[in-house]
């Protein structure tokens, strides 16, 4: 059973999609940690719903990136951990991070790359008027959510209303992390 930490700042609902695929056993793994850089995120209720281990921390209190990565390096080295899933987490991942886990970290991106990158991928794309959207899981690397692809799924919307698309992706992301992780899993 492979051991997965999620990293996420937000709402979490990524985080929720993944550990209830392991919990139906849909993925053959097990979440072991949820990494969160924002005290209070929703993310932080999902992960007790579920009863997750939960690193909590504030960058400013780092001397650095490397320090506080080192500290979450340290922790996934005895929690054991397999494989790393960025869930919405608003950071860059850093020197640290890619030196110890790197090739083991992927990242979920709400839009067909290498088109749209950058925080705002569904926003970025509606406003261009473009009529296929979708979602895209790649490793990471030093680049802004320019690492190798291993998956994409399109979701085509004509409409003109964001809420409406923004419902639509976030499904198409959910059922596809979910896929992602248990093929990668499952061909180790
Ligand atoms: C998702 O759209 C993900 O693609 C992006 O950030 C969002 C996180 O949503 N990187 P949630 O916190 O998983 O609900």
């Amino acid at each position: 059973m492979k051991r997965l930490a999620v990293f996420a700042s937000g709402s979490g609902s990524n985080f929720e999609a993944i550990a209830e695929g392991c919990r139906r056993g849909d993925v053959d793994a097990e979440v072991v940690l949820c990494v969160c850089d924002k005290a209070g995120a929703y993310v932080l209720e999902r992960a007790a719903k579920y009863g997750v281990e939960t690193l909590v921390f504030n960058p400013k209190e780092f001397g650095s990136k490397r320090e506080a990565e080192s500290m979450i390096a340290d922790r996934m080295d005895s929690l054991g951990v397999d494989l790393v899933c960025l869930a919405g987490y608003m950071r860059i991942v850093g020197e640290e991070l890619l030196g110890r886990y790197g090739g083991r970290i992927i990242n979920i991106h709400p839009a067909l790359l290498p088109a749209f990158p950058g925080a705002h991928g569904i926003r970025d794309a509606f406003e261009y008027g473009v009529k296929v959207f979708g979602v895209t899981i790649h490793y990471v690397d030093e680049t802004l959510d320019g690492g190798k692809i291993i998956s994409q799924v399109a979701v085509p919307y004509e409409g003109d209303d964001m809420e409406e698309l923004e419902t639509m992706i976030h499904k198409a992301e959910h059922q596809l992390y979910v896929q992602t992780i248990q093929k990668l899993i499952s061909s180790k």
